[in-house]
């Protein structure tokens, strides 16, 4: 770490794992370049402190976790299921948690003038956390909001509001390039008027706030929709990632990764593994469970496969699969509950990734050059797939068609055919063109010096 430079900065991550990874990724960056961290965070999905022994972590009482979370059941983050229609807007609407927050950080601000130690030079948190803008104004602390999302989606999310007004004058997907009209109707079928309403909140308070962050998204990736952006919001704009590239590793998992992952990848053939993951709040059905079982097995390719505890709906973790099939599946593969994954992208036994397309899986993916499968569930991951898919080439979409048939079909096609080796070589140049905009003079690298020039002025 550089010497400190006497000045804090405040993180608040949304409490899933897709926000916290990104947000702690950041608090590394900062914390390398002199910044003290402290983190305030929910006691729901409280990240662990002791992987930071050098941050501050100041606890809320939120109310979700009495509320809602007596288990750990990440069923209660699954965005299909209602009246929890998103975790997003679930925990941002939450009342519960401002007047706490409110409290630690009129604290924190108040302890730091009476102790004169060091300077809080701003709060950093999610763009979900609807209330701090106007709460950080009223303490008169620079706000800047931090997206986990892929920018085109954060810019592009805002129009749904009025596409929903319109869908029955049929939207057209040109309205939301390059989502398919059949995505964008699933998208607004999922949505509610409940989050129109959210969405203008948060369009309203990020154009109120000093900046935005993009900590997983480049030029490289979205050059045109950082245009867009920056005409849009008129605040300074920040696209400093993929972030995880500075500082590999996962030490804000919620989970245990399951260590074995990398000793039984060891033992397989290059480029021979297709790794099934679907994040963190993705649910499935017994079904699809099933499906997926079959197809990876049919396939006849090693796979390694997480399978999160409480994933799939009605059930602990697999005990749906019959014991025969586990039998076959155990020939082949490793079915684990949470993995290691920016190492198991990395291995050079991987050569696929079955993904759910969240931002942050699929933007690990290509760092690591490996090609993608996509299976989007909902939100933004329908986006994220079909930029995977057809606009930069590098993977192949299931078209919502979790067949064991169609899965074994594609994973045989990426892995051992002459079109996937064309899709790999696409992945390559893509993921050498990413991981040169994190290098010194690359675009995310610059941008990452203007953002901590930017708050060092405050
Ligand atoms: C959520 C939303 O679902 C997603 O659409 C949005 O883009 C980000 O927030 P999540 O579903 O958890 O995220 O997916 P993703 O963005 O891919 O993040 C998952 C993170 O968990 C990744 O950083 C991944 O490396 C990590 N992970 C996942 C593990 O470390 N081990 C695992 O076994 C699975």
């Amino acid at each position: 770490m550089e010497k400190s430079n006497g000045l804090r900065v405040v993180l608040f991550p949304l409490p899933i794992q897709g926000c916290i990874n990104p947000m702690f990724q950041l608090a590394k960056i900062l914390h390398s370049r002199g910044f003290s961290i402290t983190v305030i965070h929910t006691r729901f999905n409280t990240p662990k402190a002791s992987n930071h022994p050098l941050y501050t972590f100041l606890e809320i009482q939120d109310g979700l976790f009495e509320a809602e979370a007596s288990t750990r059941d990440t069923s209660l983050l699954n965005p299909r299921l209602k009246p929890n229609v998103s975790l997003f807007s679930t925990v941002s609407r939450s009342n519960s948690c401002e007047a706490p927050f409110r409290d630690c950080l009129t604290k924190l601000l108040q302890s730091e003038t009476e102790e004169r130690k060091q300077t809080i030079s701003c709060l950093i948190d999610d763009s979900g956390w609807i209330f701090t803008q106007p709460l950080a104004q009223s303490l008169n602390l620079s706000r800047f909001v931090l997206s986990t999302y892929k920018v085109s989606f954060f810019v592009g999310h805002f129009v749904l509001p009025k596409l929903r007004r319109e869908r029955y004058l049929q939207p057209q997907a040109e309205e939301f390039p390059p989502l398919r009209k059949k995505d964008l109707l699933r998208i607004l079928d999922e949505e509610t008027e409940v989050l129109d309403s959210y969405s203008d909140m948060i369009l309203e308070t990020t154009k109120a706030s000093s900046g935005l962050v993009f900590v997983s998204s480049c030029e490289e990736l979205d050059e045109d929709s950082l245009r867009q952006a920056r005409r849009e919001f008129q605040v300074p704009i920040f696209a400093i990632g993929p972030s995880h590239s500075y500082f590999p590793g996962s030490s804000s998992s919620l989970f245990t990764p399951d260590q074995t992952c990398i000793q039984w990848l060891d033992k397989q053939e290059d480029k021979a593994v297709i790794y099934v993951s679907f994040g963190s709040v993705v649910n499935i059905s017994e079904t699809e469970l099933l499906e997926i079982a079959w197809g990876v097995r049919n396939s006849d390719q090693p796979f390694l496969w997480v399978v999160r505890v409480g994933m799939v709906n009605g059930t602990k973790w697999i005990e749906a699969i019959p014991e025969e099939l586990m039998e076959r599946l155990k020939e082949k593969g490793k079915i684990v509950k949470w993995a290691p994954q920016q190492d198991v992208l990395k291995h050079r036994a991987t050569g696929g990734f079955l993904t759910h397309n969240g931002w942050n899986s699929t933007v690990e993916s290509v760092c690591e050059g490996v090609p993608m499968i996509c299976v989007p569930s909902v939100w933004d991951q329908l986006l994220n797939a079909r930029f995977v898919s057809d606009v930069w080439m590098v993977g192949l979409h299931l078209e919502g068609r979790v067949e064991r048939d169609e899965i074994e079909r594609v994973v045989r096609k990426l892995l051992l055919e002459p079109e996937g080796e064309v899709i790999r070589e696409r992945m390559q140049l893509l993921a050498e063109k990413v991981g040169r905009s994190v290098k010194q003079n690359g675009s995310a690298y610059r941008s990452l010096e203007h953002l901590v020039d930017h708050i060092s002025s405050f």
